[in-house]
């Protein structure tokens, strides 16, 4: 039986080991972590994700083919495949800060499998890496490898959170990178055959080392420009009367375009998006490319613009001020469909209202309160780094209350704003919730997910995200 391990039990390693077990009867799949909490939650009933399907092909396959565990090094040791499904988090000091990557988690990972290993492994870069990291890692393993071969590869990941398990099972493509040896290629057939189990062969590409690395850098980098685009678009639509939906509408037509990934918001969120462009700008930047560096920093900084142009739309239709005035906001997730809060935009608006003393009533209906208020007291970039985190000081009940549902959140507020795509905000009682608000009352939507006509019939002020108000 060939055995996998996975180094990492976070959003990537448990729903995709959960899929190759399923998948694959005959392999067995180790998840392993550092962190007794998260796994302790896999090994249960209430999993430490939210991610539609992923429960059930976990309860299909745990305990015969997929085990969860904190035995790193035993499982390491044992595994004939390792996937290395670590945090790369940007760094927050020294060298390259705000923009490198941070490989420390890496680095360790890669050192534990070193020492513990007794016969040859392949070792999957599973996680997104700066292009050339293999080489990094192919330094360390060999300097430590007391005679024991390791082929690398690099086998990103493309899934998105809300929809992890229908990637996995019907993906895009499969991306293998090895080396371009005897023993790469082989390594690379190895894999290709755990994925082929499911996989259409033609969606399974290989390419060199460098490619696989870069083309996940450089996936992120056009998703998340497409958005900017999009945003940008917006606030020229506000400025002239346009209808942004129209406008993706009809540009996504061209079949050159595509429809998807064309919706205007708040600004793009999550743990990647940022974190994937800001290290392709710091690749860009130490191979003399300040131009293409430039380039894609704009994308965060459209990105950035959007949520305080949000902001300063909410603040200055509220007369200039929210000061003492009670918002509600609905949703604090980063898209709908998860609990996944990482650099959510919601942070920033929320951030930003607090700044002019706004008292803010939250509610999400994946997020805890605990949650929130650790995001509302983290400095940019922290999350990301256990290390760094100082213990939480949550705000007073009055300034950030977070509630179990939306018409608490919206009762006596002034105005209510949606950061995350919810279905169930489409659907509310928008009567019932107007009938409880303060007058005026607002609404600022930031996914266009309200029929903003038939909000203005029932007498809401309204203001959604590239519309005519
Ligand atoms: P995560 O923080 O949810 O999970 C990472 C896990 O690794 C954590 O549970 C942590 O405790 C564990 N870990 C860190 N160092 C370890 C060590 N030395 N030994 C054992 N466990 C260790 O992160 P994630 O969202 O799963 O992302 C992982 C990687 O995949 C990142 O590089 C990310 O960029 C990439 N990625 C993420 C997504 C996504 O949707 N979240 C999609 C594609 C790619
Ligand atoms: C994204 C990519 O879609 C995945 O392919 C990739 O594997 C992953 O990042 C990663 O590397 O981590 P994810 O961040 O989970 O996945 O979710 P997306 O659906 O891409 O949404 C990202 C953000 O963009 C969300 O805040 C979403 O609301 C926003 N978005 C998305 C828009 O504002 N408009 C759109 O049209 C689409």
């Amino acid at each position: 039986m060939v055995k996998i391990c996975c180094i990492g039990a976070g959003y990537v390693g448990g729903p995709t080991m959960a899929v190759i077990a399923l998948k694959c009867p005959s392999i067995e799949v180790a998840v392993v972590d550092i962190s007794v909490a998260r796994i302790t939650a896999w090994n249960s009933d209430e999993l430490p994700i939210y991610e539609p399907g992923l429960d059930d092909v976990v309860k299909q396959c745990r305990g015969k083919n997929l085990f969860f565990s904190t035995e790193v090094e035993k499982h390491v040791s044992e595994a004939d495949i390792i996937f290395v499904s670590v945090n790369t988090p940007t760094k927050t000091r020294g060298l390259g800060a705000g923009k490198a990557a941070d490989l420390t988690y890496w680095e360790s990972a890669a050192r534990m499998i070193a020492d513990v290993s007794k016969n040859d492994k392949i070792v999957v870069e599973k996680s997104t890496v700066p292009v050339k990291t293999a080489e990094a890692i192919e330094k360390i393993l060999t300097h430590n490898c007391k005679g024991i071969n390791f082929q690398i590869l690099s086998n990103p990941e493309f899934l998105a959170e809300g929809t992890a398990i229908q990637d996995l099972f019907h993906p895009d493509r499969v991306l293998i990178g090895g080396r371009d040896t005897p023993e790469g290629q082989k390594a690379i057939q190895t894999l290709k055959k755990v994925y082929a189990h499911w996989v259409p062969e033609d969606r399974i590409i290989c390419t060199n080392l460098w490619s696989a690395e870069l083309s996940k850098l450089a996936a992120n980098a056009f998703l998340a420009q497409r958005i900017s685009s999009v945003n940008a678009m917006s606030a020229l639509c506000e400025a002239t009367g346009a209808d942004v939906t129209q406008v993706s509408n009809a540009v996504g037509k061209d079949s050159r375009i595509g429809p998807k990934f064309l919706n205007a918001s708040v600004g793009f969120g999550g743990s990647c998006f940022q974190k994937d462009i800001l290290n392709l700008v710091y690749i860009c930047e130490c191979n003399g490319l300040p131009e293409v560096a430039n380039y894609w920093k704009q994308v965060i900084k459209v990105n950035d613009y959007q949520k305080s142009r949000f902001v300063n739309r909410m603040v200055s239709s509220m007369f200039n001020t929210v000061s003492g005035k009670k918002i509600a906001i609905l949703g604090f997730a980063f898209k709908k469909d998860t609990g996944d809060t990482r650099e959510t935009p919601a942070i920033d608006v929320c951030k930003g209202l607090l700044g002019d003393n706004a008292h803010l009533s939250i509610y999400d209906p994946q997020v805890t309160q605990e949650q929130i208020q650790r995001d509302l007291s983290m400095e940019k970039f922290d999350w990301d780094h256990p290390t760094h985190l100082q213990p939480v000081i949550p705000y007073g009940v009055k300034q950030v209350n977070v509630v179990s549902d939306a018409h608490e959140a919206t009762k006596d507020a002034h105005g209510l704003c949606i950061l995350t795509e919810w279905d169930e905000f489409k659907t509310l009682d928008f009567k019932r919730i107007y009938d409880n608000m303060q007058k005026p009352a607002f609404v600022f939507d930031g996914r266009n997910v309200v029929d903003a006509s038939k909000l203005r019939e029932i007498g809401f002020i309204v203001y959604t995200i590239g519309k005519p108000l």
